[in-house]
């Protein structure tokens, strides 16, 4: 089969499309799946540069969203036939879904939604386990919450603005200006330009000096440490990012804020109601843009490009 195989860690240039052997079902509760899409996310160029290279022995295959079909499953497989449409986050550390063929077990799928693309499928699985344990999990966001969603247009922020709406929040974000329509459309209430305005003067203003009940941080940095100047009292925020430098907490000690931390698991439990809110056209999936598998190399340049010329909006998808 056809695979992108990181041999060396690097840039997006270690992407190599490679023949590799197929993988096949030797597993009672196996199952094969022929790859239609996978989608892009930044932990795919984090492994890609070595973040976590004491966890990997190269070579590796990275990908953490699969949309495809299911071709072969193992004796003790019920629930799932060939030719079942499937999505799911391939576990990490495990090979991943930049491949025609992925091999996980029968525990990491869910159902495929009858009327997405396989691209708008692919879109969907880290960021929608990661956007619910966020939201609900961890934030418990109801409605007439208000929440800030930092970097509203990326792969998690486009998702999440979509769910907190469907909770009944009442939803500020940031997002670059010529991107405002396209946030409204998604549910944003309140949509603050990060890069010609501060976002914390502009939280005070809003809400008259009370602040947000809830900020979730996609940005990571100093948002953790500042993002309190906008939280209400007794406000939660639930952090996505690892923390490279320590934070000074101050500000969330003076509103008695509580923190989260996550880290995703993947869990299919969590993608289940994603799953229900795609099915009832409450949330969809938001297609930055699609590459062909062969050049997976211009996708990891999209997403790193800081200074990209046209502002990423949502997921960007390799099809296959
Ligand atoms: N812990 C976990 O389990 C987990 C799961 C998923 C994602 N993550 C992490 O969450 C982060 C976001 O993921 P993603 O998939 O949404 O990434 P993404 O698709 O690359 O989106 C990043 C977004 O953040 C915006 N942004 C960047 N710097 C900003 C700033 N200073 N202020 C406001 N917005 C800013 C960007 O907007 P511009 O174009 O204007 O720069 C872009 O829209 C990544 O660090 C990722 O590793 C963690």
């Amino acid at each position: 089969m056809k695979a992108v195989v990181i041999e060396n860690y690097g840039g997006p240039e270690v992407l190599r499309l490679k023949e590799v052997p197929t993988p096949s079902v030797t597993g009672h509760s196996q199952v094969l799946v022929r790859v239609r899409a996978a989608s892009v996310n930044p932990l795919d160029y984090q492994v890609r540069r070595g973040d976590y290279a004491p966890l990997f022995n190269l070579p590796i295959i990275t990908g953490h969203d699969v949309a495809g079909d299911v071709i072969a499953v193992g004796e003790g497989v019920k629930k799932w036939r060939p030719g079942d449409k499937v999505y799911y986050s391939p576990r990490f550390g495990g090979p991943g879904s930049y491949a025609e063929y992925h091999l996980t077990d029968e525990s990491s799928l869910s159902a495929m939604p009858d009327h997405l693309s396989y691209e708008e499928a692919a879109a969907a699985p880290l960021v929608g386990g990661t956007v619910w344990e966020m939201l609900v999990v961890r934030a418990q966001l109801k409605e007439g919450d208000t929440i800030l969603i930092p970097g509203g247009a990326g792969g998690v922020g486009s998702l999440a603005i979509q769910v907190a709406k469907s909770l009944g929040a009442f939803v500020y974000t940031t997002g670059q200006s010529i991107l405002q329509a396209q946030l409204h459309r998604l549910g944003a209430d309140v949509v603050i330009d990060h890069h010609k305005k501060n976002y914390i003067e502009e939280i005070q203003a809003h809400t008259k000096g009370r602040g947000v009940d809830v900020i979730i941080d996609t940005v990571g940095g100093s948002t953790l440490s500042d993002s309190p100047l906008a939280l209400a009292d007794y406000g939660r925020i639930v952090t996505l990012v690892d923390i490279a430098l320590p934070q000074n907490l101050i500000h969330a000690w003076e509103r008695n804020a509580t923190y989260h931390f996550v880290f995703t698991r993947q869990s299919r439990e969590e993608l289940h109601p994603i799953t229900s809110l795609i099915e009832t056209g409450q949330v969809k999936p938001v297609i930055d843009s699609v590459y062909p598998i062969d050049d997976a190399q211009s996708a990891h340049r999209r997403i790193e490009d800081a200074k990209r010329d046209r502002p990423l909006l949502g997921k960007i998808v390799l099809s296959l």
